[in-house]
Formats: C-alpha cells, structure tokens, sequence
C-alpha cells in the first residue's frame, strides 16, 4: 500500500527488550508489506533552527513511538506525521497524577490520590501538618509513587509517619503523589492491553514477595480469557479508561478493590508486550500492526 513507517525506541531504554519489542514490530508490518525502520532517538538532526524545527530524517507516514520524548514527538507532530500514541496521549499517561486527573470525573473507581506540591528547593523545610494531612486523608499504609516512573521502581509504601515523612524528604524535589492502598488484594491486579479502545490481551499478575506486582520485580503472569465473566468488569473499564485517554495502544493496570471491583491504578503508553504474549499466546505485536495500517485505509 506504500505506507513507510518509523518506530522510535528511547536511546537508554532497557537494554534488549525495547529493541526486541521494536524488532517485533518491525516483521510484523514486514508480514503485511509494509516497510519500517527502527529508530533510537538522540541527536537526528531534529530541533528548532533559526526560526523553524526540523526533523529532517524523518520523511515517513507513520512512526510507531516507543519512546516517552516529549521534544521529539512534539517536533515529529508538528511536521504533520502521525503518531501511534499521539504525542499529547503519551504525556498524560506518562505523569502518573496527569492520569488520574484525567481519569476522574468519568465514573471509574480511582485510589484517592493527594498531589505533593511543586518543589523545586531541596534545602526547603517540611511542614508536619502536610504529613498529617495526608496520613488523615489516606491512613496507612500509604503509597507514595514517583510521577515518572516504570516497572514498579519508583512506588514506595509508608507503613507510619516516620516512613512517610522519610519519603517526603526523599521525593520533595521529585514530582509525586500519594495513594491510598487499595488492598482487596495485596500484590496482585490486571493488566489490559487494549488497542484501538478494544482488548486484546489480559493477565493476572501475582506477587508473592511484593505489594508490586510487576514482572520486573518477580510478578508472575497468568492468563485472564477476555470473555472471563469474572473480570468483565476489569476488561471493559480498561477499555473505558483507554478510550478517555485517547489511547492508540495502551497497557492498563487495575486493582482489586475491598470487594473486588476494579480500580484504575495507572495506564501505560508504551507497555512492554513480551511478558504478555508468553503469558496469553496473544500475537500483540500483529495486532497493533494491524490496527496502525487499518487506520490509513
Ligand atoms: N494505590 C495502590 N495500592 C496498592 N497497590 C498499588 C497501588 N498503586 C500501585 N500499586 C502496586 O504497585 C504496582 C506498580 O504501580 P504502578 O502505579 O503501576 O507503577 P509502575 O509504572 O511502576 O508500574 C502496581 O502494579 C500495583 O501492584
Ligand atoms: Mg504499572
């Protein structure tokens, strides 16, 4: 069909996984007689020179965005390419509390969520009665989690105040919020891969050593069949949530709630599908293929 294509992954991205991902990518549009080229952003010759940004290399109709780059995919929008996810997409997803303000107002249920205000001076002194706030807001446990962050790396728990407030020292000039714990079960939930407002893939992860349930951190994944009654209200909130968001392709992490009901813990723009596809056996990568190309018909 003549479509050209680009996928950029991010330049320190994890070693092997972002380019294997890419790389799956790549042969599945190669399946439908499409051509791309992986990309690891850096210094490509895009910027704002003189008056004008410049992208110079990146004549194509379509870029895959495997990357969270805000520069870049503001440079590559504005030279009218499309992006899968869209530029805008991929900033709120990635600002964990960007995301639950987006999600609120719609219905879902969502942790109650306190914001820790801008702070850009690491010599500033605490206020104690912001850590009473927060305890008297969302009790504890409390999870405190890094804006930016992935796999699970930047999301604390405080069991007391002297926990807490050791981690409002630690994160004040760090962007992050705090989060009630949502315990209905402790170190697991859902994950949804949901491609054009549909899901097409969903484990359940577990672990046994961790309140995370991350991969990366030992979380194990087992299959969830999309027409499992017991979490249809899981999948069809995932893709309530990915549709608010106006995700092209998107990971959705849910919760258990006290009684089991799904609750939105974060959406991910750019999740890693390897461990889902060993899991489920679903083909993600043909289907966001398949979805990209549909789209230019
Ligand atoms: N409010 C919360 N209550 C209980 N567990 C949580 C909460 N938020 C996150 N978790 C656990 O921590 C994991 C990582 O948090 P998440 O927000 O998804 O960050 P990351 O982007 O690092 O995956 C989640 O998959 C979940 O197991
Ligand atoms: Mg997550």
């Amino acid at each position: 069909m003549g479509l050209t294509g680009k996928i950029i992954v991010n330049r320190f991205g994890v070693p092997g996984q972002s380019l294997r991902q890419a790389e799956r990518l790549m042969s599945e549009f190669a399946a439908r007689g499409v051509d791309t080229e992986i990309i690891s952003d850096g210094y490509l010759g895009t910027g704002v020179f003189g008056e004008m940004s410049e992208a110079s290399s990146f004549f194509c109709d379509f870029v895959v965005y495997l990357d969270k780059d805000k520069y870049l995919s503001a440079i590559l929008e504005k030279k009218g390419i499309r992006l899968f996810n869209r530029h805008d997409k991929i900033r709120v997803c990635d600002d964990k509390g960007e995301t639950v303000i987006a999600l609120s107002g719609h219905g879902f249920n969502l942790p109650d969520t306190v914001f820790a205000p801008l702070c850009y001076d690491a010599g500033a002194p605490l206020f104690h009665e912001d850590a009473r706030n927060i305890a008297e807001r969302l009790g504890f446990p409390v999870v405190v989690k890094e804006s930016f962050g992935s796999m699970g790396k930047g999301v604390h728990k405080a069991d007391n105040m002297s926990e807490l407030t050791a981690l409002m020292q630690r994160l004040k000039t760090v962007p992050h919020i705090y989060q009630r714990y949502i315990d209905g079960r402790v170190g697991q939930d859902v994950r949804v891969i949901v491609i054009g407002g549909k899901a097409e893939a969903a484990m359940l992860r577990s672990n046994k050593n961790d309140f995370r349930s991350n991969i990366a951190l030992g979380g194990k994944g087992e299959k969830i069949e999309l027409k499992d009654a017991f979490f249809a209200d899981f999948i069809s909130e995932a893709e309530r949530a990915a549709r608010v968001l106006g995700m092209d392709y998107c990971g959705v992490d849910i919760l258990f709630g006290k009684n089991g009901e799904p609750v939105i813990c974060e959406v991910n723009s750019n999740a890693f599908f390897e461990g889902i596809e060993a899991a489920t056996g679903v083909n993600v990568a043909a289907k966001y293929a398949e979805y990209i190309l549909g789209s230019f018909k």
